[in-house]
């Protein structure tokens, strides 16, 4: 996938380049001048503590020196770069260190490469980089930690501007982050979650990790195997599912294009929609008396089964338009629809944390009604309206062309 311009205002991130002034490289080069003490000429920090900004994405740049003039991110030495810097010198900035190779390897960075950190601390536990992977490529269910590459890509390569670069970045600010995402220094709504359930252990190995992802390139990830409480769950909700199987299917792969698909949903968006057609804040009169019928515990059974199911999905005609709108790289509609990527993920797989659903291989004629119905009210069981003013926005035929592009997503 090509790199996707999201110039959009992303609520969710706290992200607003909607009017972000487009950089100047060359003018960029002559204003980053004073960065070079800190993050190198070539954009590759001086030492570990100053991360490497060569390659990154230069929304993110913008957005980042924002938080620390505005004091969002805090940050003693970078306060005072960012509040001196006008926008068009961040935008300028931002383009240069963007223009640079990521892996621009820096001579003076091996040079200066003494003081290892590894050698200060007395090392009680011995990080295993191979688990790092596992945690990034596959996170760990059972303890609501997403799996970091659905945002941050391959190896730390993110395909997605919203989503920084980890890759060729100093492990040691990896840690330092992820430390400061876990105790909300920094804020972020799905890094505070993610890292806030990591453990010491797990931000040694994700940084052990990112010290030389080639290193365990072969070793295959492994994923944490359900925990008891979870399998229990999915052995009742079997039992208890038999009912839905005539419109969902037996495995939660509803065979009728009307009828959503349930395999491989997010539990907790499973139960809340339960809970609600029941409650009749979700108002379905087919749905309405199956839900009445269910108590807490069975709703989370049943969740916890179709969640374990696979969807299955088929080869089907994509739509340029819908991904384009996915993205938010619509121009026509710039500004009016927060991308839907940053809420359903690039793989459609949703955010279970968050209630995101999963939207991808879903039914498309199950898509493209849902769609309609918040845009017309008619749906409006979702947290702060979120779907109701994404959607009110939309065509008919865009809505058509995301119900397309969501159904085809793998
Ligand atoms: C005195 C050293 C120093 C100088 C000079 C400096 N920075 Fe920084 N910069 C830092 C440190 C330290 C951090 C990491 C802050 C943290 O841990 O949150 C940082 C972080 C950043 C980040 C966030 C990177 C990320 O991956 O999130 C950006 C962007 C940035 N600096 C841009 C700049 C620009 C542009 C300049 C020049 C105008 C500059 N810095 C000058 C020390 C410096
Ligand atoms: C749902 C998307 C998403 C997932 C999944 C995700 N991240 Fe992030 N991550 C972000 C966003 C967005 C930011 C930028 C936050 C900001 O703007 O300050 C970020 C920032 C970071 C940073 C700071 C980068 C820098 O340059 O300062 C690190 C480190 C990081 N994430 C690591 C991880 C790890 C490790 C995981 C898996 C356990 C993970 N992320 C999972 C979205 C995600
Ligand atoms: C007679 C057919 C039928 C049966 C039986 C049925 N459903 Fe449904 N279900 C539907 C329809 C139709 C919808 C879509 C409602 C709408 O348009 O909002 C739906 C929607 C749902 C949703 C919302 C999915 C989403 O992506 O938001 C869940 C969850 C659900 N059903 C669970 C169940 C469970 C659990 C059972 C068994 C206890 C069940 N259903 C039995 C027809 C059925
Ligand atoms: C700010 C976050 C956010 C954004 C942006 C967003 N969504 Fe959603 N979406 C949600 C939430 C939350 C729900 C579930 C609401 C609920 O609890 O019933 C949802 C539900 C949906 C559903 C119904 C899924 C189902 O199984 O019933 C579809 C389809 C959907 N979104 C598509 C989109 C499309 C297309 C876009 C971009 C045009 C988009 N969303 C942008 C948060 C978001």
């Amino acid at each position: 996938m090509k790199h996707i311009l999201i110039s959009l205002v992303l609520t969710l991130f706290g992200i607003n380049i909607a009017v972000a002034a487009s950089g100047d490289a060359s003018a960029g080069k002559t204003k980053a001048a004073t960065c070079a003490a800190c993050h190198g000429a070539n954009g590759i920090g001086a030492a570990d503590n100053f991360p490497n900004l060569a390659g990154q994405h230069a929304d993110y740049i913008v957005k980042q020196l924002k938080a620390f003039k505005n004091g969002d991110r805090n940050d003693a030495l970078m306060a005072p770069m960012a509040a001196g810097l006008p926008e068009q010198d961040m935008a300028d900035v931002a383009a240069y260190f963007a223009s640079l190779p990521r892996d621009g390897a820096s001579p003076e960075a091996a040079a200066t490469d003494t003081g290892s950190p590894a050698t200060a601390a007395p090392a009680a536990y011995v990080p295993d980089p191979a688990a790092g992977k596992s945690l990034y490529e596959l996170g760990d269910a059972s303890r609501s930690i997403a799996a970091c590459i659905d945002c941050h890509g391959k190896e730390g390569h993110s395909e997605v501007l919203i989503y920084p670069n980890l890759a060729n970045q100093h492990p040691e600010y990896i840690a330092k982050q992820l430390h400061n995402f876990k105790n909300k220094a920094r804020t972020n709504y799905a890094m505070n979650q993610f890292a806030g359930a990591m453990t010491e252990d797990d931000i040694a190995d994700m940084a052990a990790y990112f010290a030389d992802p080639a290193a365990v390139a072969h070793i295959k990830s492994r994923k944490v195997a359900p925990s008891a409480a979870i399998t229990d769950e999915v052995i009742a909700g079997k039992a208890k599912a038999a009912t839905c199987a005539a419109c969902h299917g037996n495995d939660g792969n509803s065979p009728v294009a009307i009828y959503p698909k349930l395999a491989g949903q997010n539990a907790q968006y499973l139960v809340k929609q339960l809970q609600e057609f029941k409650s009749g804040a979700r108002k379905d009169p087919v749905m309405a008396p199956m839900a009445a019928a269910l108590s807490d515990q069975d709703m989370q059974e049943i969740a916890s089964y179709f969640a374990a199911q696979k969807l299955v999905t088929a080869d089907l005609p994509s739509s340029d338009i819908g991904k384009k709108i996915y993205f938010g790289g619509d121009v026509s509609i710039k500004g009016k629809v927060t991308a839907c990527v940053a809420c359903h993920g690039v793989n459609g797989k949703g955010m279970p944390n968050a209630g995101f659903p999963a939207i991808a291989g879903q039914n498309e004629a199950y898509l493209k009604a849902q769609l309609l119905k918040f845009k017309q009210g008619q749906r409006d069981n979702d947290y702060n309206t979120m779907m109701q003013s994404v959607t009110s926005s939309l065509s008919a035929s865009d809505i058509d062309e995301l119900a397309k592009y969501m159904a085809a997503m793998k």
